[in-house]
């Protein structure tokens, strides 16, 4: 069945990114002049998916003002004959339908993709993580919905990471049926290093048949308290088929300072109107490091 309408989670506090944080939600942080979740929703429209679902929290209004047009700066860009500009505003509208719905007690994120069940209903979808940049030539979410509509099944995307990484992730294992693919068997909420099953980690992109729902509705709050949706990825994964897929592509996570940063400037070097000006000032930085006067 075709995948047609995907779900972001956006309810979370943002505390890692405080004090920058208190005010905006963190999915509206800037990667250069776009907002991390343009980049996220961007991804699921190139794949296909017209229509998305934002499971917000409170203070998050601004982020579905992004997506609707903005007539006081686009009349005003019109005026002063900067057309151009006003249809980089314009265009953001254009791009999805955006369906919200609020989730009124952060209860983790298996809890935020069950407030998804009534737009959802009984199809299969796509979840996006914000956190979660991925450079790629195919959209991350295109490849695996590519996968999952090939195999009829669900799918987690994966990476390898370090063994000491395994601790900050959803952890898969399973059965190769590939290089790139796996059976999952099981699955694993922020492993220590000795449980981990494998160093295949979830970097937030999924595509799920509906039963997870009820799944999640029986799922207990797990690690931090939390109703994981890994937990309940387990209790799927015994029921029905679930893959596992290594994507292609590179895969920033924005939730971290260091990888916000990294994300930064290799977004900054891509970009045709920054990259040269960009590359001197890394230069410059590099020389100022070495003790070289510039
Ligand atoms: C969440 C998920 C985890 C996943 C991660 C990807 O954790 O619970 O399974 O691997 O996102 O970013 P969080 O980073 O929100 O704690």
């Amino acid at each position: 069945m075709k995948i047609r309408k995907a779900v972001i989670p956006c309810a979370g506090l943002g505390t890692r990114f405080l004090p920058a944080t208190k005010a905006i939600p963190k999915e509206m942080m800037p990667i250069i002049d776009i907002p991390m979740i343009q980049y996220i929703v961007e991804e699921a429209v190139r794949a296909g998916i017209q229509d998305i679902v934002f499971i917000t929290g409170r203070n998050k209004d601004s982020i579905v003002d992004h997506f609707d047009y903005s007539f006081e700066i686009e009349t005003m860009l019109d005026r002063k004959g900067n057309t151009p500009l006003a249809d980089v505003s314009r265009n953001i509208a254009k791009l999805c339908n955006i369906i919200t719905i609020r989730q009124k007690n952060p209860m983790g994120l298996g809890h935020a993709v069950l407030c998804a069940e009534p737009v959802i209903g009984n199809e299969p979808f796509a979840i996006l993580l914000g956190d979660d940049l991925v450079d790629s030539k195919v959209p991350c979410i295109g490849q695996l919905i590519e996968i999952a509509e090939k195999n009829q099944a669900s799918v987690v995307g994966v990476m390898e990471v370090p063994e000491k990484e395994v601790t900050k992730y959803g952890i898969v294992g399973g059965d190769r049926i590939n290089d790139r693919l796996t059976h999952v068997r099981t699955l694993i909420e922020k492993p220590s290093v000795e449980e981990a099953p494998s160093r295949l980690a979830i970097p937030g992109r999924y595509v799920l048949s509906a039963s997870i729902f009820d799944i999640l509705r029986r799922t207990q709050p797990g690690k931090g308290g939390e109703i994981q949706l890994t937990d309940g990825l387990k209790t799927l994964a015994e029921r029905e088929k679930l893959l596992a897929y290594e994507f292609e592509g590179t895969r920033y996570d924005t939730g971290d300072r260091i990888g916000y940063i990294d994300a930064t400037i290799a977004f900054a070097l891509k970009r045709p109107d920054l990259s040269e000006d960009v590359k001197k000032l890394l230069k410059k930085h590099m020389a100022n490091l070495e003790g070289v006067v510039t």
